[in-house]
Order: C-alpha cells, then structure tokens, then sequence
C-alpha cells in the first residue's frame, strides 16, 4: 500500500516501485499536497496509456493557468510557453523555433564539440573526479548561455537558480525554506533578464537579441521576450545534466551494454533513447487542470482539478515496454514519453539529443579504461527531475 506521502528518501532513490504501485491500484493515485493551499493535490497518471492521452489533450486539458490568476500576482512562469494555450503558445513557440530546428541544432556541433572538449581537457588532469560537477552540471549551461547570449562569467549564477526554482516549486516536497528560497529565485532571474534585455546592444545572432527584435515589433510583449529566455535556460539545463548524468550512470553500472557499445559505436543514439527511457530526466510534464470532466480507470476527474502526467512511470509501463526494468541499449521500439507529446513536445529535444551524443560519443572514445568509484551513487532527493548527487569516476 502506498501511504499519504510516497515521496520519502526510499523513493527519491528508487522510485519505480512506488510508481509500479500507482499504476496498478484501481483508481488514479490522488496526491494530498495540504502544504500547496491554492490546489490541495493533484491527479498522478501513471500507465503509459493514460499519460500519452493526457499529453495529446490541449483542450481537455489546457495548461494556461494565467487565466486562475489576478495580474498583479502573475509571475514570469505565467508567460512561458509551456505553461500557455493556443493561440498565445502557437505565437511564442514560432518565434523562438528555428536555433532547435535540425538545421539550427547541426549549426552548434561545432560549439558543443569545444565545450565538451575543454571539460575533458580537465577531467584527464585527475585521477577521480565527480562527473557531475566537472562534466554534466557545466556543458548545458554553458551551451545555452551561448545561445541565448548571456555573459559567459554568469553562468554560475544562472545554474544555481535553475536548481534553487527546480526544487522550490516541486510540489512533492514540503519544504518552506525551499519554497521561500524558490520564490526569491524567480524574483532574483527576473529582475536579471529584465536588465539584460533592456541593455542597447544585445550580442548578434542570440535568442536575447531575437526576442528583443519580436517585442519592439510587438509580436510579444517585453515580458513575454523574458520569460521565454527564462523558460529556455530552466528547460534546458537540468533536464540535459540529468540525461548526461543518468547516461553515464545507467552505463557504468550495466557493463555488459558498456561494452557491447563499446564494441558497436553505431549504438550510441539507440543507447541514449533507452536512457531517455529508463531514468527520464523530466519525471514529470508538467500539471494539467481538467477543463472538461476526464475519465480515467472509470474514476471522473472533476473540472478544475490538477492532473500531474508521470512519464517516467509511463516509461515502466510493462503493457507498453517488455521488460521495462532492464536497461536494454538495442531496445526496439522505443516509444518512451520523456520529452512528452503533443503541442507541448519539447522544443529542445534534438539540441539535448545532440549534446549527449557529442559529449558521451567523446568521453568514450577518449577514456577506454573509465570507471565507476561507487557502486550505489546517491539521487537527489527530488520528483521533478531526476538527478544524480554526484558520481565520482576514475577516468583511466
Ligand atoms: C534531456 C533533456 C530534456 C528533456 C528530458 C526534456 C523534457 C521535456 C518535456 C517532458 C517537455 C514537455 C512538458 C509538458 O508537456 O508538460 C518539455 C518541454 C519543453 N522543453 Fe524540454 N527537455 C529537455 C531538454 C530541453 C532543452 C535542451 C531545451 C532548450 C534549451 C528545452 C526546452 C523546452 C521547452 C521550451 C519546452 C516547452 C515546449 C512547449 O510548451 O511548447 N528542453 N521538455
């Protein structure tokens, strides 16, 4: 039986078994949330099936949740594109598209190959080191930060801000320290952004320099430029720092698809899915609220209510995955939900494929000998993303 609070240390270090069990109880597993006044709780779809309908229904079940909130205590959050409908979402995401179209995500190989580069560089000067810290927390940030146009020297700062909101607004966790930490973050990012794109000069050919174009031609509003960079470095960063982390993880404690990849380089975008997969970075899209009464396992899901889509519970879906609970790089098909569906399906999805395929493609070749120093390396104790604490290595 899954009690009121499934999100314990337990779970944050393995949390397939709680979620096996809310995929098979009768009825949708309903998440008391007392501390989270405004909803109370939320819905947890779990079986592959139901989370890929939820996904697809922008209608039944839009995500604008400006439209619940007064003006005056809008956020940032209440601008991005995620968390818009139809035809503001359709508007926002056209404008900011075409660096993550294939074209635009094959212009930064090169980029995304020097930075990679430079990180090795310093992972070979040690005899262990921590992948996470020296490797997987730096190259996201790093690559986006040069595309949106942020200064370089601030990318400290704007990678302990993505992680301060990550686990401020994680629902699941009833932290108020955290909660109010999250909140001083958003605060802190916006003024941020604010500053920077009302700087003269932005520079050529970045996202900054773009949206500041869009708002002085009125396709957005100035806010609207900002919350789209503030959404792009949120989106982007922790998610592509789990998926290095997790990749490298999944592999050093299942040598035999280590070696067989080894063996057969050509595996390397097919192994990168089953991560995808197996550890989903996201572990869930984002909450949808009903706006037309939802079915599900016979249970009515009222308007208004919280619907929270879990894909990496979907992920383990034995109806869906033969299975689910091996790490299988040769995995075919490999329908997994970790960069979600339908109009919300991630912008940056060939941008984080691509970095992981350079950045493990890379570290493989280079280190022939690499090596795990731990047997159980510890997870955050998260259920937004899913993200090693560290992983210390021996690179050989
Ligand atoms: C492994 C890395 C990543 C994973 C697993 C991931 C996962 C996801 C998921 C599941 C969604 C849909 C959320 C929902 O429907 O509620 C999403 C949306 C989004 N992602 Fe990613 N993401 C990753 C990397 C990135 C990167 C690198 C960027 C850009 C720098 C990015 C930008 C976005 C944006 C802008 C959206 C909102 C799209 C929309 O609402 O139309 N993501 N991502």
């Amino acid at each position: 039986m899954i009690g009121d609070n499934p999100f314990t240390e337990a779970f944050f270090q393995d949390p397939y078994p709680v979620y096996r069990q809310m995929r098979d109880q009768e009825s949708p597993y309903w998440l008391e949330t007392p501390h989270d006044a405004k909803s109370g709780g939320c819905w947890m779809f779990t079986r592959y099936d139901e989370v890929k309908d939820l996904l697809r229904k922008a209608h039944d079940a839009p995500q604008d949740i400006k439209r619940l909130i007064p003006e005056s205590q809008r956020t940032a959050f209440h601008y991005m594109l995620l968390y818009s409908d139809p035809p503001d979402h359709t508007r926002l995401r056209s404008l900011i598209s075409t660096p993550f179209s294939r074209a635009g995500v094959n212009r930064l190989d090169a980029m995304i190959t020097r930075q990679v580069d430079q990180l090795l560089d310093v992972i070979q000067e040690h005899d262990e080191v921590d992948f996470i810290a020296a490797f997987a927390e730096p190259l996201p940030v790093n690559v986006i930060s040069e595309l949106l146009g942020t200064p370089i020297e601030d990318a400290t700062l704007l990678r302990d801000w993505t992680v301060t909101l990550g686990r401020g607004f994680d629902s699941t966790i009833n932290d108020p320290v955290a909660s109010q930490r999250g909140v001083e973050a958003l605060q802190e990012m916006t003024r941020y952004f604010t500053e920077l794109m009302a700087r003269p000069n932005q520079p050529p050919g970045t996202i900054i320099e773009s949206l500041k174009n869009d708002s002085a031609a009125q396709k957005c509003s100035p806010q609207e430029a900002m919350a789209q960079c503030m959404l792009l470095l949120l989106a982007g960063h922790e998610t592509t720092l789990s998926l290095l982390g997790n990749a490298m993880y999944c592999l050093l404690t299942n040598p035999g698809e280590l070696a067989k990849l080894r063996q057969q380089p050509e595996l390397l975008d097919s192994m990168i899915n089953e991560v995808l997969r197996f550890e989903a970075p996201f572990q869930r899209a984002v909450f949808r609220v009903a706006a037309e009464p939802i079915t599900c396992r016979g249970h009515q899901i009222q308007v208004g209510e919280r619907i929270s889509p879990v894909v990496s519970a979907a992920n383990r879906d034995p109806a869906q995955f033969a299975e689910p609970d091996r790490f299988d790089i040769e995995r075919k098909p490999n329908r997994h939900l970790a960069f979600g569906l339908g109009i919300h399906r991630c912008l940056g999805e060939k941008l984080a494929r691509s970095e992981a395929r350079i950045a493990i493609g890379r570290l493989l070749q280079r280190f022939p000998h690499l090596q795990a120093v731990e047997s159980k390396p510890r997870w955050k104790a998260r259920s937004l993303f899913r993200t090693l604490q560290s992983l210390p290595v021996k690179p050989g």
